[in-house]
């Protein structure tokens, strides 16, 4: 105990995922309906709440935050708090999960303001077909942030699916060919119900990590990697190439036995796992006492005994989260 976060099963909370905003720009289909309505601005927690949350896990023995949204670089100023974060001595690795649409504008401030990585999402290589899937996304836009990112010199940069059966499995190998030629990884994610979503029927669509790994196999020879993440992911690599591919998957793979994770949401919300609704409420002890970073690691350490052992996702959905995806942070 003392200074660190474990859990009754023995789990030590090492990584954090905060989702520093529920808006995005984008709408995919498996993320939101196409109607959505935002959370109102005093109910979402503001930079500086969020910078303290980050600082009272950093003196426990957190030292991955990734953030996440919704988009996180649709929220103004969002680059104060990556500075922020990036400036804690215990946070060594700063990340980010976006879906490309700003980085062509900010992708070398960000890495200036001590971002490590970024993953972005990017389910097809098609621009209708991307169009389809985001409603309101441009493909162009998002190749031009992958560029930027790799101008930057991020040292690690991900791209992340979602295949869907009958949408966009037949860019699996495309996408890969892609990740290859750019000299990035690559995940592949199986849909979770996360938030009902009438236009989207996800039991229809569900592709699996296996079929995508079989359609990855009739072109590239993958090579399973012992490396294990301490996360959903379980890597794979080429014979002939260093791009790495990832397989996120909830409904055929339970990882909870290590997980090191938690999330924040934007309403500050501590969820103890993504797949479960135990969770703890920061903004009511941020906005209790303001700047009471004690307060709120006392609060942190007492939430560890809420993390439940693991997540009830399957295959026949049987369970529906009612969070959707961008106020969970992924
Ligand atoms: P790393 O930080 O490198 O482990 O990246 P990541 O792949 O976990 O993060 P990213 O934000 O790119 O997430 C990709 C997908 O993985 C998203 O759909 C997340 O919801 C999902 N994911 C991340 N963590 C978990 C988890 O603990 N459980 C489940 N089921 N899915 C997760
Ligand atoms: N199931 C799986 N992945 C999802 N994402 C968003 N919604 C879902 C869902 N229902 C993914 C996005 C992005 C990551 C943060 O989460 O594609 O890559
Ligand atoms: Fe936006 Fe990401 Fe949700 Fe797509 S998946 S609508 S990019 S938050």
């Amino acid at each position: 105990k003392g200074n660190r976060l474990i859990d009754r099963f023995g789990r030590e909370v090492t990584y954090v995922r905060m989702s520093v905003t529920d808006r995005c720009d984008f709408r995919c289909v498996y993320c939101m309906g196409e109607e959505m309505t935002f959370l109102p601005r005093e109910q979402v927690l503001t930079l500086e709440e969020m910078a303290l949350i980050g600082r009272a896990f950093s003196e426990l023995g957190v030292n991955k935050i990734r953030l996440t949204g919704g988009e996180p670089l649709v929220r103004n100023n969002v680059m104060h708090l990556v500075r922020d974060l990036g400036a804690l001595p215990g946070i060594t690795n700063l990340a980010m999960t976006t879906n490309g649409s700003q980085l062509p504008k900010l992708a070398p401030e960000l890495k200036a303001a001590g971002l490590k990585s970024v993953n972005i999402s990017l389910d097809t290589l098609d621009p209708v077909q991307f169009t389809q899937l985001t409603r309101t996304g441009k493909l162009e836009r998002v190749l031009e942030g992958i560029e930027a990112a790799r101008a930057a010199g991020f040292p690690r940069i991900k791209l992340n699916a979602v295949i869907m059966k009958g949408r966009n499995d037949d860019q699996v190998v495309p996408l890969v060919r892609f990740a290859r030629d750019q000299g990035v990884d690559i995940s592949f994610i199986e849909e979770m119900p996360l938030g009902h979503i009438d236009e989207h029927h996800r039991g229809e669509t569900l592709c699996t990590s296996e079929q995508v790994r079989e359609l990855i196999g009739e072109q590239f020879e993958l090579v399973a990697s012992t490396e294990n993440s301490g996360g959903p992911s379980r890597y794979y690599h080429f014979a002939d190439h260093p791009t790495r591919v990832g397989f996120i998957s909830p409904h055929s793979h339970n990882f909870c036995g290590d997980c090191n994770r938690v999330r924040v949401t934007s309403e500050g919300r501590l969820l103890l796992c993504l797949g479960n609704e135990h969770s703890t409420d920061l903004r009511a002890v941020v906005r209790r006492y303001p700047g009471d970073i004690e307060r709120l690691k006392e609060e942190l350490h007492s939430a560890m005994e809420l993390k439940p052992e693991r997540h009830f996702f399957s295959a026949e959905g049987e369970v529906e989260i009612v969070r959707f995806m961008n106020m969970t942070g992924g």
